[in-house]
């Protein structure tokens, strides 16, 4: 079969915001028009309409998914003699939040099936310090959730799901990340599933206590107005956030579907190239509703930048997530880690990257991607 080889950007944004352009436009002028910039009724309905998708009673709009994340670890008072357990294999945010609270960061070692924190690894690394738990629903998947949330609740320790990656992902179970743990933590930065027009983010819970003090504290804690009580910080979402996520949200299934079904067709296109002894393609746990923000392989150590360099020169996008592991980053060097620590996240970072799976890729460009794959393989 000749393939027709076209340009694969990573991701099209503007593939995606093509059909919505009027729409996000008229709601981007009403909050013009209106003046709601920072809270207020767009914030409001985006909060209550995002809450319900995922089957939380609370969501609060806040100004970035790593200010969902220090919002959420403030609400539990996490600070310094605490420890929290999460995986090392995450964006930094996740860790970095931890840090700057002056907790500790007790790192977890991840499956290597899923790249999501190994439940089996967890009890070893509970004290009588650890306040919680923050596993990352890592490429768009959530983590075993269920083995989590029996060891936290064993233990008494809250759960934060690092949500970011994995609105409208579903556990085994059928629920929503999201309403997974005790509070989890949205990202709308723009290459998210659910992406806004800049940086964004929302927490979740069913605790009426726990929303209302982040409620708080993402306006400085302050409650009546000009006292404060309870220290917080500027975590607020503007007006016209909530709108284009509004505008956004109703369309984000079929936006997963699309995902889902390429990689669908990648796993039966690789397959039909004899791909598969080479390539390592996402494994799925079952009954989990992976929704694919990120569609990472696995190569031979020795194959992946040599790979990334021939997909790059056939203007194949792809990227890798993440070359190394938080707990090798410069400034958490006092959290007293280093190199050898987590061999399996280790391994995860050198072996893996991303390929292109946004939901209006073209037939062209799927064939491209697997004819550029099986190219270098076949050499
Ligand atoms: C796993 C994870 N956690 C946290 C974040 C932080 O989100 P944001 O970039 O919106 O601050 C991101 C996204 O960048 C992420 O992928």
């Amino acid at each position: 079969m000749t393939v027709t080889r076209v340009k694969v950007p990573l991701l099209d944004l503007k593939a995606q915001y093509a059909p919505i352009r009027d729409d996000v436009h008229k709601a981007v002028a009403e909050v013009l028009d209106s003046m709601a910039f920072i809270g207020g009724p767009y914030v409001q309905t985006l909060e209550s309409e995002l809450s319900s998708y995922v089957g939380a009673k609370h969501g609060i709009g806040v100004s970035s998914g790593t200010d969902a994340l220090l919002v959420a670890m403030m609400a539990l008072g996490i600070g310094p003699g605490d420890e929290v357990i999460t995986s090392p294999y995450t964006f930094f945010a996740t860790a970095g939040c931890v840090d700057r609270l002056g907790a500790t960061l007790k790192f977890v070692d991840i499956d290597p099936a899923t790249y999501n924190i190994d439940p089996a690894l967890i009890e070893a690394a509970i004290t009588p310090k650890t306040k919680a738990i923050v596993p990352v629903h890592l490429f768009g998947q959530c983590a075993d959730m269920a083995a989590i949330n029996e060891i936290a609740c064993k233990h008494e320790i809250s759960v934060i799901e690092d949500a970011a990656q994995a609105i409208g992902a579903r556990d085994a179970d059928g629920r929503f990340a999201g309403n997974l743990g005790r509070i989890a933590c949205f990202s709308f930065y723009p290459s998210k599933n659910l992406g806004a027009a800049g940086d964004g983010g929302m927490v979740t819970t069913n605790d009426d206590e726990l929303a209302h003090t982040m409620s708080i504290m993402r306006n400085h804690g302050m409650e009546p107005a000009y006292h404060h009580e309870i220290m917080g910080g500027n975590f607020r979402l503007d007006g016209i956030q909530g709108a284009v996520l509004s505008v956004k949200l109703p369309h984000l299934d079929a936006w997963a579907e699309g995902r889902r079904k390429n990689a669908e067709l990648y796993r039966e296109m690789f397959e039909a190239r004899g791909l598969l002894e080479h390539l390592e393609l996402p494994f799925v746990r079952p009954g989990v509703h992976h929704i694919y923000n990120q569609y990472v392989v696995r190569v031979a150590t020795e194959k992946r930048d040599p790979l990334l360099a021939h997909l790059r020169a056939n203007d194949v996008g792809c990227a890798v997530y993440y070359p190394s592991g938080c707990h090798t980053q410069p400034c958490l060097a006092h959290q007293g880690y280093k190199a050898g620590d987590f061999p399996i996240s280790e391994a995860a970072a050198l072996s893996t990257l991303s390929l292109p799976i946004f939901g209006e890729l073209s037939d062209e460009q799927r064939d491209t991607v697997v004819d550029v794959v099986a190219e270098f393989f076949e050499a």
